[in-house]
């Protein structure tokens, strides 16, 4: 989205904005249809019975959302698929495949995304035999990252390794960019199967009606709560466990996420917005605008992006280990709304900040769920509040006996927050706690679920 676009969507006038994108992206997918359809003839011909493997390796949604675009391009198409996420593959169903496309997103130091990371652990640690496999892979990446499109890249040399061949070089997209993926979707035949939809849906103006200072006092920079609602129409559908992304005219490339803090039943959408700072003293871009450029009343366009790697869906009857630290209690506080509405009351908070006496967020409503029994059990853990500095992950090491019988009883746990120091340390705490086989099996199975940034 362009600054200009940005500046006509606060003004409320979309419609000729959209109409006119929607009119670049038909002819653009008219110019890319006709080369398309030949490559899907092709394909359909050399498919045999076996489906092709659509298989994503996707933290925040993405790549999940580009695998079933394209699963549904080649089902268009006459190409019988299968989709699956790449945790959920073995070694045997991989092996007898005949084709195989990858779409595959990258985190950390080049890892996998938690989608993957059993695959890569279980599958990508020697050679198979792939010699009868041929495969492509996509590799969504951000090259502000050391490590672009590191796992992608991973992957492809492993395939390789392997003795499958590739039907074309491992394709890298830097942030999203529209015509890597377009040249994705050329591929797989006819793309007027994936329609001109957004699968985030489109940014729309917001209106902030509410913001609070959380932490004052505070050693930490400042966290605020917001509360937005659309500025026209209706309150939209969204799941605890999802997230928005707000726009920045200063670099319409790059929306910054948050995790929604509320549900629509609030009638209000919910942030927890920590106030960011460049080394030269001026404040982040997207969390600037958020919690000091915008005044009550001005909007900001916003558009809703489901998590479902997040969301409570499959785990609704197990009991819920909730852990996270600073804006991560963001999501997990969603989460606790829907368990509260729901009457599912074996929950545990983890939560983590700095001092009791400034940082304790939202103090009220957590205290409350204590009180209520929402919470069967809550350990708040400020790591300066004594002497030696003590963290979540040291907690649930000091619960281990508990955290096993949570476990036991066949909780999932949702972590939320900082991925670097608190999620890397939950995930270490974990894997001792529980074993390799059963940390393997959480994964695997949707009962361990992250929104770590
Ligand atoms: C899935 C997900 C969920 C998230 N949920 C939340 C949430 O609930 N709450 C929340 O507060 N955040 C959340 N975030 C983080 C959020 O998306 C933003 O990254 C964060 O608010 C910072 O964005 P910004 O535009 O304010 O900072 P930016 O301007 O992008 O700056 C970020 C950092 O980049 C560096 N930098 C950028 N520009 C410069 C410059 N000119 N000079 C020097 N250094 C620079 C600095 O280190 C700076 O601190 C989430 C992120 C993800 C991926
Ligand atoms: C916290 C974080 C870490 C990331 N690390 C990398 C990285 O090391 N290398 C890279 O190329 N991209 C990195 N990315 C970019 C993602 O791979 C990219 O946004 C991708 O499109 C996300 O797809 P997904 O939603 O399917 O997970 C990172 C993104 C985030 C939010």
């Amino acid at each position: 989205m362009t600054e200009a676009m940005l500046r006509t969507l606060g003004a409320g006038a979309t419609a000729t904005a959209y109409a006119a994108l929607c009119l670049a992206v038909y002819a653009r997918q008219r110019r890319l249809r006709s080369a398309a359809i030949r490559e899907a003839a092709a394909l359909s011909a050399e498919s045999d019975a076996a489906p092709t493997l659509v298989l994503f390796a996707s933290q925040t949604g993405q790549a999940e959302t580009i695998a079933w675009q394209t699963a549904r391009q080649l089902r268009a198409a006459g190409t019988p698929v299968r989709v699956m996420e790449l945790n959920a593959l073995d070694a045997a169903t991989l092996g007898s495949a005949s084709r195989a496309l990858f779409v595959a997103s990258t985190y950390g130091e080049g890892d996998a995304p938690d989608g993957a990371s059993v695959f890569a652990e279980r599958v990508m640690g020697s050679p198979l035999a792939l010699s009868s496999l041929r495969y492509a892979v996509l590799a969504l990446g951000d090259r502000q990252y050391k490590n672009f499109c590191g796992f992608g890249r991973a992957l492809d040399a492993w395939l390789q390794a392997s003795g499958a061949s590739p039907n074309f070089e491992c394709l890298e997209v830097d942030n999203s960019d529209p015509a890597a993926l377009a040249a994705w979707q050329a591929r797989w035949g006819d793309t007027a199967a994936i329609g001109h939809e957004d699968p985030d849906g489109a940014f729309a103006p917001w209106r902030l009606a509410r913001r609070e200072l959380l932490n004052a006092g505070s050693a930490g920079a400042p966290v605020f709560l917001l509360s937005l609602v659309p500025h026209a129409g209706a309150m939209p559908r969204w799941a605890s466990g999802d997230l928005v992304q707000i726009a920045v005219a200063s670099d319409p490339a790059r929306p910054r996420d948050y995790s929604i803090a509320s549900l629509p039943t609030d009638g209000e959408l919910q942030l927890l917005v920590r106030q960011e700072q460049h080394p030269d003293g001026t404040l982040g871009t997207a969390s600037g605008l958020l919690t000091s450029t915008l005044t009550i009343g001005d909007t900001v366009a916003l558009r809703l992006r489901p998590h479902r790697a997040f969301r409570l869906e499959g785990n609704e009857t197990r009991p819920l280990i909730l852990i996270g630290n600073g804006t991560g209690l963001a999501g997990l506080r969603a989460h606790l709304r829907a368990r509260a509405a729901a009457g599912c009351h074996d929950n545990w908070l983890v939560f983590g900040e700095r001092q009791a006496a400034y940082d304790f967020l939202c103090r009220g409503e957590i205290e409350a769920w204590q009180a209520s029994g929402v919470l069967q059990r809550l350990d708040m853990v400020f790591s300066r509040d004594q002497p030696e500095r003590l963290y979540v992950q040291h907690r649930l090491l000091q619960s281990a006996d508990t955290l096993r019988a949570w476990l036991d009883k066949g909780a999932a746990i949702y972590v939320c927050g900082s991925r670097q120091g608190m999620a890397s340390g939950v995930d270490a705490a974990l894997k001792q706690v529980a074993g390799s086989t059963l940390w393997q099996d959480l994964v695997a199975t949707g009962r361990y679920c992250r929104d770590v940034y």
